[in-house]
């Protein structure tokens, strides 16, 4: 395993900025038109617009239009189009998307494109996803699904009255294909999906030691020649930062006009890598399966 082992680089993604750092940085992006915001449209809206000022520099919170800009140099994967990390797909015509509009950050409607071009290439008959919200995802992808295909998409138990995790699908037919399961990513007993996967969507967690068992379960249960698909990269520093570590080790891209990450796990070395890592600390670290021994396999 290359030089995963010596740094403490992620040490800071185990916790969100404390309340002296978010005043710090709304200090550091104060200027003289966040005052005429202030005197003009009131308090909450000057803060909208320090808070958005800090992210236009930090990068961090952007759509995907702005993640390169110029003073922004410290993105670290390179990006591919996607018909270059996929020869042969068709990219001639998009497919029908349901619900193509997104929350803020969400997945974007070219996104959904990809992810349903992805499955329609692997002609997947498994696809696992890590956060389901309000299900998008997870109706778009199921619609392209073989005949017999299955999407296991995974979300925390949802809070009765305060959100409900997959309600997009529900009344479409399509659901049969969907199945549903309320767990953490740090303890899903992966080990009935071993190795089966062709295609695997990985958009729960985005701080540390979510981002690590996210990464055990998808090295886990993606099968040899099959794509991991990562979402939020240079939109979130958690999951940019964490996939940058990864890619020192494996063969990660990100997909030109997207936020999202491709590792295509299509050869021998690359899946052997995937299985090493899973030894790693900090991935095998974070996880907890209840009567399961750790170590690739289960
Ligand atoms: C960004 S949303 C997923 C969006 C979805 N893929 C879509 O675009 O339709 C992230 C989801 O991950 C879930 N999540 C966060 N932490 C999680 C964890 N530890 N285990 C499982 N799900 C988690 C959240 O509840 C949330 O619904």
């Amino acid at each position: 395993m290359a030089d995963l082992t010596k740094d403490h680089s992620l040490d800071h993604l185990a916790s969100h900025p404390s309340s002296v750092q978010r005043v710090a940085r709304a200090l550091s992006s104060l200027n003289l038109n966040s005052l005429r915001v202030l005197l003009r449209n009131g308090p909450s809206a000057a803060l909208s617009f320090v808070s958005h000022s800090y992210h236009l520099y930090s990068g961090f919170g952007l759509p995907h239009l702005w993640q390169r800009l110029p003073w922004r140099n410290d993105l670290k994967i390179p990006s591919r189009k996607i018909d270059e990390l996929f020869p042969g797909m068709d990219c001639t015509r998009s497919p029908e998307l349901l619900f193509p509009f997104p929350r803020n950050l969400g997945v974007l409607p070219q996104e959904l494109i990809v992810l349903t071009k992805v499955v329609d290439h692997l002609k997947a008959k498994r696809v696992v996803e890590f956060g389901t919200a309000e299900g998008r995802t997870a109706l778009n992808i199921a619609l392209h699904l073989p005949p017999g295909g299955e999407i296991i998409t995974l979300d925390l138990p949802p809070v009765p009255g305060q959100n409900e995790v997959g309600f997009f699908y529900w009344d479409q037919p399509a659901k049969t294909r969907i199945k549903q399961i309320f767990a953490s990513v740090d303890s899903w007993d992966y080990r009935p999906y071993r190795a089966s996967a062709e295609l695997v969507f990985c958009d729960a967690c985005d701080r540390m030691p979510g981002l690590a068992a996210e990464a055990y379960q998808a090295f886990s249960v993606v099968k040899p020649g099959g794509v991991i698909l990562r979402h939020d990269y240079s939109t979130a520093e958690g999951p940019t930062r964490f996939w940058e570590w990864l890619a020192r080790e494996l063969p990660v891209f990100q997909i030109e006009g997207t936020v999202m990450l491709c590792l295509r796990v299509d050869s021998e070395e690359v899946y052997k890598k995937t299985q090493a890592l899973l030894e790693h600390p900090l991935l095998k670290n974070s996880i907890h399966i209840a009567g399961a021994s750790r170590g690739p396999g289960g």
